[in-house]
């Protein structure tokens, strides 16, 4: 199989691309044709032999893969042939194909996407933990994310905004702080030209964060361990920088806070049952399109160690994806619907979600979650048919479909379908200080699913982008997703347009 491979430690240009013979698998293994690769920071270390797994060479690396299963060990009942997956392999991701202990392969949810698939499990596994079980951040809190534009970083302020916390984020540049505060960081900090503890102060006052979000250690760990609240919670969580902080223990006795460590592998080892449940939260918080991965850029196999060299040059903003092989997204289907827990309720979105007319442009690429079920039913056709004097029979002749149509029922028109676009809209945003709002038109609509008579559709929404228009008036663009319920494609794709003044 064709591989990228590493044959003696070093950095990434020391990786070459080559073959490998297929993995094998034992009883207790899955055999996972891989369709893409998340780039995750320590899989630069471990080509250089730096990290706390240290595989025998040659060796493919790529901790984090989502993929189609081709073969299954005797002992694994779980999961079968043909399921799509996400999984964490550890290394051998950067391949066509890749062994992986079965308990640590997860079927992927209904509506994922493989690119978004290879790139879940560990940023946001990580922060979830991290805020949820460690921290225990509750809404209200303020809390500081240092490398705030990372992998794990961006996921901690993406989940930090949605349990109700203040955001600040810190990163080194600009162009990295606004990826931030598109995910929801209420102030951003500019380390690399500010003074970290006098920026902290201004936004916090005497108090202090809450909570510290560490993935980078060295200088600024002390510099934010003394700009921490009373009972605060420091968060140590990587060492980006090389350097592991040694923190004055006179520190945590003043401010009466705690300095927490975070290993979410091995939390995910001891404590098996508490991490399913974050997983299974974290899956229906994406399916609901309350949290969204961002991705950096797409690269090929053969471009994997540009990846690798990108992160490592902190060129990479949210999350580096390497797409293996030549695959069609809408070609591959799930074979089975997986069953996610219900999400605490102080995580759900409110509907609809109340902006300001004035401070709409904040809440680009922010996710506006999802509507109710909608039912469309042989009577809303009807109605559809006679007010625009399309009676084509598909969508109303119920006899002649109970024989000629695939599953016995007739459809809703497509432009029945794209017309609830602006009903759903009204459920999930509602836009304060706005005399005229018009929904007028959709861009790049596709329809990879007919409605049948009976389906219940819903519809998830993330504000796209938002420009202003002449008088005044400003555009909003929403990325528009409508789902069939127990389809695996989406009824409808698009971008709605609504003229606001
Ligand atoms: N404890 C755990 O359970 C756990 C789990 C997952 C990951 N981690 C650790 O968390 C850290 C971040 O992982 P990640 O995958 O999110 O990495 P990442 O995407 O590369 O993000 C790390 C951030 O660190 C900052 N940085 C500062 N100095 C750097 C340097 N010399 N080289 C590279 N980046 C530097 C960069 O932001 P700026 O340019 O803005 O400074 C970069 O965005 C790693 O140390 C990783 O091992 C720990």
């Amino acid at each position: 199989m064709n591989a990228v491979i590493c044959h003696s430690f070093g950095l990434p240009n020391s990786l070459v691309v080559g073959q490998l013979p297929d993995p094998a698998i034992g009883e207790s293994d899955v055999l996972i044709k891989t369709y893409a690769c998340g780039i995750n920071f320590p899989d630069l270390l471990i080509i250089q032999n730096k990290y706390q797994f240290k595989p025998a060479l040659p060796f493919s690396p790529g901790g984090e893969v989502s993929g189609a299963i081709e073969a299954v060990g005797e002992k694994v009942k779980h999961l079968k042939v043909g399921d799509r997956v996400v999984a964490l392999c550890g290394w051998g991701g950067f391949a066509e194909k890749v062994a992986v202990k079965a308990n640590r392969v997860f079927p992927m949810p209904a509506g994922m996407d493989f690119i978004n698939g290879a790139c879940t499990l560990y940023t946001y596994g990580t922060s979830y933990h991290a805020l949820k079980d460690r921290a225990q951040l509750k809404s209200g809190e303020t809390i500081l994310v240092l490398g705030a534009a990372g992998g794990v970083g961006l996921a901690a302020v993406e989940l930090g905004k949605v349990m109700g916390a203040t955001v600040i984020a810190a990163a080194s540049s600009t162009e990295k702080l606004t990826a931030c505060k598109e995910k929801g960081a209420a102030h951003l900090i500019n380390y690399s030209t500010e003074d970290l503890r006098a920026r902290i102060k201004e936004i916090t006052g005497d108090k202090g964060v809450d909570v510290v979000y560490d993935a980078v250690g060295g200088k600024l760990a002390e510099q934010a361990l003394r700009s921490i609240a009373w009972k605060g919670r420091y968060l140590v969580v990587g060492f980006t920088t090389g350097e592991i902080p040694q923190f004055p223990a006179n520190l945590p006795l003043l401010k009466g806070c705690s300095i927490m460590g975070v290993f979410w592998g091995s939390f995910a080892e001891r404590e098996p049952q508490q991490s399913f449940q974050n997983f299974g939260e974290l899956l229906a918080m994406m399916q609901k399109g309350i949290i969204r991965q961002h991705i950096h850029k797409i690269y090929s196999l053969e471009e994997s160690p540009t990846a690798l060299d990108d992160l490592m040059n902190r060129k990479v903003i949210g999350k580096a994806v390497v797409k293996v092989g030549e695959w069609k997204e809408e070609a591959i289907l799930a074979t089975r619907e997986i069953k996610l827990p219900a999400i605490n309720t102080s995580t759900e979105i409110p509907k609809p979600l109340q902006i300001q007319l004035t401070d709409i442009k904040k809440y680009v690429g922010h996710s506006l979650g999802v509507t109710d079920w909608f039912t469309v039913t042989q009577e809303t056709i009807n109605e559809f048919a006679h007010a625009t004097q399309d009676n084509q029979w598909i969508h109303v002749d119920i006899d002649r479909a109970k024989h000629q149509m695939p599953g016995g029922k007739t459809i809703a028109h497509g432009y029945l379908t794209m017309s609830l676009a602006a009903k759903f809209f009204y459920e999930l945003i509602e836009i304060k200080g706005a005399t005229t709002s018009i929904n007028y038109g959709l861009n790049k609509a596709r329809f990879p699913v007919a409605v049948k008579s009976g389906s219940r559709i819903r519809m998830t929404g993330r504000i796209s982008n938002v420009e202003d228009m002449p008088g005044n008036g400003l555009k909003l663009y929403m990325e528009a997703k409508m789902e069939v319920e127990g389809e695996e494609k989406p009824a409808y794709v698009g971008e709605l347009l609504t003229a606001l003044y």
